[in-house]
């Protein structure tokens, strides 16, 4: 009765089940994985949020296809002084954006621009595991390209290069990349744009973290890119930290004709939907205007974090933390004793401590779990004193 893509297997897994335990014996549990940044303590500015809801106009319908213009307008702002892979600082055009209800559904739409059923994507590993089922959503394939980790991340070029087929459609990044924080350098920026255009495969650019960067220096965005056609997507859920108002975008840079093609195709699918709701679509300006005190804050929690663990790894020999440049999470290598799922489950029964396991976000070996740096403070303290008890008693 069912399409073969949803045939997921459905059943519970251990970390689940170890959880659900957890939640029964009434212990306080210590959650190093919070990442709803609106449930973790930061002071929002209640009343501005509510006010930009509000606006009169939004009791009319004026459908955009690619969203209102001055929510648009408000976007391409948001990229005015940036600077591209290649030094270009021109300003982005609003008529190249399009807005979507979060960027799994900007993904979805790139996929169906680009790809036939059976198409591939090239995606980093590890990287974010939502990837998998937008694939299978879309009907095509994801082949993983590693990132090496030598004092710092790096795309494996050699290996990348290897997993092209006459399929490949495009490659994915992620800048920063979830969880390791790596940003795409400019030397691998260059590489791999003329890896795509000499195929004709595009390069997709997940840019959602952009703005968490641990170096005073703003860092490149691929949406100044200018060589192979480029979709770069982003939104209001990290931007501003405002996931429940649904609202990201995509920018399609690159040659103009291949790029103008895009963009009325794209059009055509977002029309299909329209999702994007007018009151939000109003509110945008407002809720990217209040983006650079929100991240203060939140930055100032990631940096908190980021010390109490640096102090507590000084005198620990079986634990390191991987270099990070930026992103919310950080990565502890830690003594491969069994699965990382075996680990994590061990530390959730005895003391009660969620962490990620690596394979969660498909690292290709044991020994690294995954830790988010916006936990609240406490908590986050709590839980990597008894992290380290675990591992180091
Ligand atoms: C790399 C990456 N992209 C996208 C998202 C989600 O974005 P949205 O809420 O706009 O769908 C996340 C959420 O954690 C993410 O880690």
């Amino acid at each position: 009765m069912f399409a073969s893509r949803t045939n997921w297997r459905l059943e519970t897994n251990r970390l689940t089940l170890a959880l659900e335990e957890n939640r029964r014996s009434g212990k306080q549990l210590l959650d190093l994985t919070a990442s709803n940044p609106t449930t973790c303590g930061l002071a929002y500015p209640e009343r501005e949020i509510l006010a930009a809801l509000n606006d009169p106009r939004a009791l009319v319908y004026c459908p955009e296809s690619k969203g209102l213009l001055e929510a648009r307008e408000a976007v391409a702002g948001y990229y005015a002084g940036r600077a591209g892979f290649s030094g270009l600082s021109a300003p982005v055009d609003p008529e190249c954006i399009l807005l979507a209800s979060g960027t799994s559904e900007a993904y979805t739409h790139i996929f169906r621009l680009l790809c036939e059923a059976g198409d591939e994507i090239l995606v980093p590993a590890p990287s974010y595991p939502l990837f998998e089922f937008l694939a299978d959503l879309a009907d095509i394939h994801l082949v993983s390209y590693p990132l090496l980790y030598d004092h710092g991340w790096q795309i494996d070029f050699a290996s990348l290069r290897a997993a092209l087929t006459p399929r490949s459609r495009a490659v994915l990044v992620v800048h920063p990349n979830n969880p390791t924080g790596s940003f795409v350098k400019p030397r691998e920026a260059a590489e791999l744009a003329e890896i795509c255009a000499a195929r004709e495969m595009a390069i997709v650019a997940d840019e959602v973290f952009l703005d968490y960067t641990s170096s005073a220096t703003p860092r490149h965005t691929f949406a100044l890119s200018d060589r192979a056609l480029t979709f770069t997507l982003s939104g209001l859920s990290k931007i501003s930290l405002l996931p429940q108002m649904k609202l990201a975008w995509t920018v399609v840079s690159g040659q103009q004709s291949a790029a103008t093609t895009a963009v009325e195709r794209l059009e055509i699918i977002a029309d299909t939907y329209l999702s994007p709701s007018t009151p939000v679509q109003l509110a945008l300006p407002k809720f990217l205007s209040l983006r650079h005190a929100l991240q203060a804050q939140l930055q100032q929690r990631v940096s908190a974090n980021l010390s109490v663990l640096k102090s507590m790894l000084v005198e620990s020999k079986s634990l390191a933390l991987l270099d990070r440049e930026g992103g919310w999470y950080a990565i502890l290598r830690v003594p491969v004793t069994g699965t990382d799922e075996d680990l994590t489950i061990a530390l959730l029964e005895r003391y009660s401590v969620l962490v990620h396991p690596g394979h969660f976000f498909n690292f290709s070996r044991e020994g690294f779990l995954v830790l988010s740096l916006i936990t609240p403070e406490q908590q986050f303290q709590e839980g990597v004193q008894r992290l380290r008890k675990f591992f180091c008693e």
